[in-house]
């Protein structure tokens, strides 16, 4: 009895807050790297390396920041309103066409294949709905949002391959929709706008991994008449050095979508970009880039060095940074006209579509 009263004396408010203070964090990083990667050291020394109060703090400061997403709650549910069908497993792809093309003699859409973001590990097409349709009746193109192998799933060879597949699909079928299969435009947000790039250039190179005939690949490049990278990561290795500030590295789906470091060069545009030759840069399509300054998942050096490159290489290149616009911005302001930054992002957006298609503005 007596001991329990002077337990109780000791234990008072600041101490218990403190406890809380302390302890909530720690709990909360200790699960993640638990759940999803401890750091990359031998034996105890991971643990050590887990528990040092700066990566404490760093993670902490990302778990806070995500509880900011709770703002999107309303888009949430009026997607989940609109679209609340998805129970095949095989469907890959959905397809949305421009409000005009209803009758049967319009002339076929130029088509947009919209590659969604997630850090290689997350998302899916269906969280794109309210996008996609905004974007088929802004840019008056058909819009194809696929889904493709997120890590575990795939690697990021498969989501590529996947990607090639969908590209294919919209070559060998489009017809039958009234899509103009020769005049395609690539639209990535984040991991997406990597895997556009990506995926393009490993169809410049005719990578025998994807498993499309020589012949097959080269009409595929020919019909991307361009590129549009939304808030992307264009640099692997780069982008790790960012994880790595915000005390992430580990824990996130990066390095393992892409197999490790090791490879990080492999699937870096920046990387391939400098080792290709003349006639190989002539191919590639001209890129728009998209970035926003307010940015702290992705940093708006990450277009602004790719632009710089592709500049220095010679290929067509517009660059926009986007002032007080974010990571999520980026997307979510593309799905509902009252959105803070529907209209100046869509103005950009028809500007480089009406470019790459030599139409007028
Ligand atoms: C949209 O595109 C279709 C097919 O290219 C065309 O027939 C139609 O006139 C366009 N509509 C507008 C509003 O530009
Ligand atoms: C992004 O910026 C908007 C303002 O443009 C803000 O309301 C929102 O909280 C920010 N989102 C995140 C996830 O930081």
């Amino acid at each position: 009895m007596e001991a329990l009263i002077v337990l109780k004396s000791y234990i008072s408010l600041p101490v218990v807050a403190g406890a809380l203070l302390v302890g909530f964090p720690y709990c909360v990083s200790l699960t993640a790297q638990w759940l999803y990667g401890w750091p990359n050291k031998p034996g105890y020394k991971k643990y050590i390396e887990a528990l040092k109060p700066r990566r404490i703090y760093r993670m902490t400061r990302v778990v806070l920041e995500m509880f900011k997403y709770l703002q999107y709650s309303k888009l949430f549910f009026q997607w989940k309103l609109w679209y609340n069908n998805d129970q095949t497993n095989f469907v890959k792809l959905d397809f949305y066409l421009p409000p005009s093309t209803g009758h049967s003699d319009a002339n076929p859409t130029p088509v947009v294949v919209f590659v969604y973001g997630g850090a290689w590990g997350s998302g899916d097409r269906s969280m794109y709905c309210l996008l996609a349709l905004q974007m088929a009746k802004e840019l008056n193109a058909s819009v194809i949002c696929p889904d493709y192998s997120i890590y575990p799933k795939g690697n990021t060879l498969s989501m590529i391959q996947d990607i090639s597949d969908s590209l294919l699909w919209v070559r060998q079928n489009g017809h039958a929709f009234k899509v103009d299969q020769d005049n395609i435009i690539l639209i990535g947000h984040s991991a997406g706008a990597h895997l556009c790039v990506l995926t393009t250039l490993f169809l410049i190179n005719t990578v025998e991994e994807l498993f499309i005939e020589t012949s097959r690949q080269r009409e595929l490049v020919a019909a991307i008449k361009g590129i549009i990278g939304l808030s992307g990561v264009y640099n692997i290795m780069d982008h790790y050095e960012h994880e790595k500030t915000r005390g992430v590295e580990y824990v996130s789906t990066m390095h393992k979508a892409m197999d490790g470091l090791n490879n990080f060069a492999y699937y870096s545009p920046t990387s391939i970009l400098k080792k290709m030759k003349e006639d190989q840069l002539k191919q590639v399509p001209p890129v728009a880039l998209l970035h926003g300054t307010n940015d702290i998942v992705v940093p708006v050096e990450s277009s602004l060095k790719l632009s710089e490159l592709l500049a220095s290489l010679s290929v067509k290149m517009s660059l926009y940074l986007i002032p007080k616009l974010n990571h999520t911005d980026m997307v979510t302001d593309l799905m509902a006209a009252d959105r803070h930054f529907y209209n100046i992002l869509y103005d950009f957006l028809k500007q480089e579509f009406c470019t790459f298609l030599n139409k007028l503005y």
